[in-house]
């Protein structure tokens, strides 16, 4: 081998030579844990589609928000199910509805060892699954739909939410949050703004689990179409301008670039949601014996760091948070 090309193939020769020259590290401060919780159930329910994910009940969510505090993960993101569903979603800002119920026993549990995000959508919530409501031709209003995010928000923050991250891709919906939370003197919580979310393929589990899977038609005119790379500086731009405090790129994998030109353009954190179909092919491709889950999963995760990703919102996060601690 020639002289000058030796040098990284030396430092390859040691898991510890490995450590200590790693561009890129995974560290529990980097997770973010998806949880579930689902009104009006004795116990919590297995998603099918993603082993190892459960609807919580409020009593075994404070659980499971306990043992991730204990690990170190600094944060979590909370769906809420509710028992009941309408078409303006009105759970989703009932003030003692199932998230806002759900953040105030967290934030008596956990205190401040972690940050409470809580998605702000309607989906979940309304009897049609779209993350808006729906105007006489039944399709997504945006600005009736930002009125219905501000007060979600606003209830949220009562309820102990650190920050509200609305996931609907409503024009506009960024600054209607901001504004709300102004008017309503909650000036410290900070807004997360999934200003890059694809109408992807990859949610499929997460329908499931959340019990929001659209009634009819699909989210293509509000997500953005997945061949578009350029026009994710142009969300995100926006959202910052609107006011986010941080900013997320979603799904992770396939969007890699996504997040590189992301964190090349712009200097506030950005997150990546290394979402349910990306955990759900893992699983079953692990389940299978074909791959070596435990080795993906950091690959992947790695990988997502190595794009740019401040933090990553994934369902690996209490396993992995395990493993990086032996
Ligand atoms: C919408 C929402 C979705 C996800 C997070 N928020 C589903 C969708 O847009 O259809 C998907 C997350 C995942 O797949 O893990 N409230």
């Amino acid at each position: 081998m020639p002289f000058p090309e030796q040098r990284s193939r030396r430092l390859r020769r040691t898991p510890a030579l490995r450590r200590l020259v790693a561009q890129t590290r995974l560290s529990v401060d980097d997770l973010v844990a998806p949880l579930f919780v689902k009104e009006g159930i004795d116990t919590p329910e297995p998603v099918v589609s993603m082993p190892g994910v459960v609807q919580h009940t409020q009593e075994s969510l404070r659980k499971e928000a306990r043992a991730l505090a204990d690990l170190g993960v600094p944060a979590l993101i909370l769906f809420g199910v509710p028992a009941r569903k309408d078409a303006l979603g009105s759970g989703a800002s009932d003030p003692s509805g199932v998230v806002q119920t759900a953040l105030r026993s967290l934030r008596d549990e956990v205190g401040e060892s972690m940050v409470l995000i809580a998605d702000d959508c309607l989906d979940e919530f309304t009897d049609h699954g779209h993350c808006g409501v729906l105007d006489r031709h039944q399709q997504v209003d945006n600005d009736a739909t930002l009125e219905r995010y501000a007060d979600i928000a606003i209830t949220q923050a009562d309820a102990g939410a650190d920050v509200i991250a609305p996931s609907g891709m409503m024009d506009g919906q960024v600054g209607a949050i901001r504004r709300a939370l102004a008017d309503a003197n909650h000036h410290e919580v900070a807004v997360l703004a999934y200003s890059a979310k694809y109408a992807s393929a990859l949610y499929g589990p997460f329908r499931d689990a959340a019990e929001c899977a659209p009634q009819f038609g699909d989210r293509r005119s509000y997500q953005m179409d997945p061949p578009n790379a350029r026009e994710a500086l142009d969300e995100t731009a926006l959202d910052i301008s609107e006011g986010a405090d941080m900013v997320m790129v979603k799904p992770a994998l396939a969007y890699l670039d996504v997040i590189a030109s992301v964190r090349a353009g712009f200097d506030v954190p950005v997150g990546a949601y290394h979402v349910s179909g990306e955990y759900s092919m893992l699983k079953a491709a692990a389940a299978n014996g074909w791959i070596d889950g435990d080795a993906v999963a950091l690959e992947h995760l790695t990988a997502i760091k190595r794009a740019g990703a401040d933090f990553i919102l994934t369902y690996l996060a209490r396993e992995v948070a395990e493993r990086l601690q032996t």
